[in-house]
């Protein structure tokens, strides 16, 4: 109806699309996600974080043998993206677990093992039965999700709400970073303990304050990848290159532009390069990479390079200040984003793609925030 339908425009402000609103609502999402959890330190209060639903479980967490990250679609890449640092500040191996193919394999799951589900919406029926299943097994079930009283999250054992908001856009947006945020504040939480990271730890809570700001900053590239959207919008495929934390980043950004924009998109972690997607280096196929500045960003180097001694069509998301080096001889297109604690950087770095994802869906005519055969929460397997 008329009224249902001026109800629905009001809830989406200024914007045209609910993809939109959440994706220029990022520095308000995190403030929330971060909010009365970071300590600043000074006089006698140490610098740090504080999650109430997991400091009773801090303990059994870090002694566990092994963390298993588990989740479908977006909250998968969340997981990935945080492993890393999950896996330096705990000093326990984190395996990644795609729902489904765990329930499908019924892989070994012991009672020394911490799992966390990570979900927005607390209710996608594959990561629902993982849980049910990894209960079964005795493991220390932990939920992250953003549904306070969702399933996940009644189910598992303690757990961390994201506080990102509601989220209406099926293309989850300000659920991935806050998700990606608050998963970087369980990391340092788990590395409390150890003197030797204090200063890697305190480095990382100082960025997460600025966070905001740079992801203010960051949006400003819309209209950038408003007229990159206009290049690329008659493309049958795109490639996504990235490796280390930004791995996670290749994946995220190839599944926005193939959810929302109904374009084939593909991520690949810039390591395998040379085992098959080479094959695919041509004038004409337009390929991201990212190199923005990390320990990797030699090696995004030596990428770009054969990339482009293969005539490939490149754009290149780099640190601020950053483009002569990584393209010295010109002959791409450069984004260049803010910089922060390599770890907070995936954050930083999906913001473009969002952008890309819904420009080129608006410009190819597609439902933004109900893409074709998707649905926001998926309750049956
Ligand atoms: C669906 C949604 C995705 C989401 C995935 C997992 O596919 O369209 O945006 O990432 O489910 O959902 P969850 O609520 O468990 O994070």
């Amino acid at each position: 109806s008329i009224l249902e339908m001026e109800v629905e425009q009001i809830k989406k402000g200024n914007y045209d699309h609910y993809m939109q609103k959440e994706i220029h609502e990022q520095p308000d999402s995190l403030t929330t996600t971060m909010r009365g959890r970071l300590i600043r330190g000074g006089g006698d209060k140490v610098k740090g974080v504080l999650l109430g639903g997991l400091k009773d479980h801090l303990k059994t967490i870090r002694r566990s043998r092994r963390i298993l990250f588990i989740g479908c679609g977006t909250s998968y890449h969340a997981g990935l993206a945080t492993r890393a640092l999950v896996e330096e500040l705990s000093g326990v191996p984190v395996t990644m677990e795609l729902a489904s193919d765990l329930l499908d394999r019924q892989g070994p799951i012991y009672r020394e093992d911490t799992a966390f589900f990570v979900s927005q919406s607390g209710e996608t029926a594959d990561t629902l039965q993982a849980l049910e299943y990894a209960k079964a097994c005795g493991a220390l079930c932990v939920g992250v999700t953003n549904t306070v009283g969702s399933a996940i999250a009644r189910g598992t054992h303690c757990g961390v709400h994201i506080n990102a908001g509601c989220e209406i856009g099926v293309a989850s947006t300000k659920a991935y970073t806050s998700q990606i945020a608050a998963m970087t504040m369980m990391a340092l939480a788990l590395g409390e303990d150890t003197l030797s990271s204090r200063n890697r730890r305190e480095a990382i809570i100082d960025d997460l304050f600025n966070l905001p700001n740079m992801v203010e900053e960051v949006l400003k590239l819309d209209s950038d990848m408003k007229v990159l959207a206009q290049e690329l919008m008659d493309e049958q495929s795109l490639l996504v290159f990235g490796r280390g934390y930004n791995y996670a980043t290749a994946l995220e950004g190839a599944l926005k532009v193939k959810e929302v924009a109904l374009m084939h998109s593909e991520g690949i972690l810039a390591g395998e390069m040379k085992h098959g997607p080479l094959a695919l280096v041509d004038e004409t196929l337009p390929i991201i990479v990212i190199a923005t500045r990390d320990a990797t960003c030699s090696k995004q180097q030596s990428v770009i390079q054969q990339l482009q001694a293969r005539k490939g069509r490149l754009i290149v998301i780099c640190s601020k200040g950053d483009a002569n080096v990584m393209c010295p001889n010109g002959g791409c297109r450069v984004i260049e984003v803010p910089q922060l604690q390599d770890c907070l950087q995936p954050i930083i770095n999906i913001v473009p793609f969002q952008l890309l994802a819904y420009h080129l869906t608006v410009l190819r005519g597609f439902n933004v925030d109900q893409p074709r055969n998707l649905a926001k929460s998926v309750t049956t397997s």
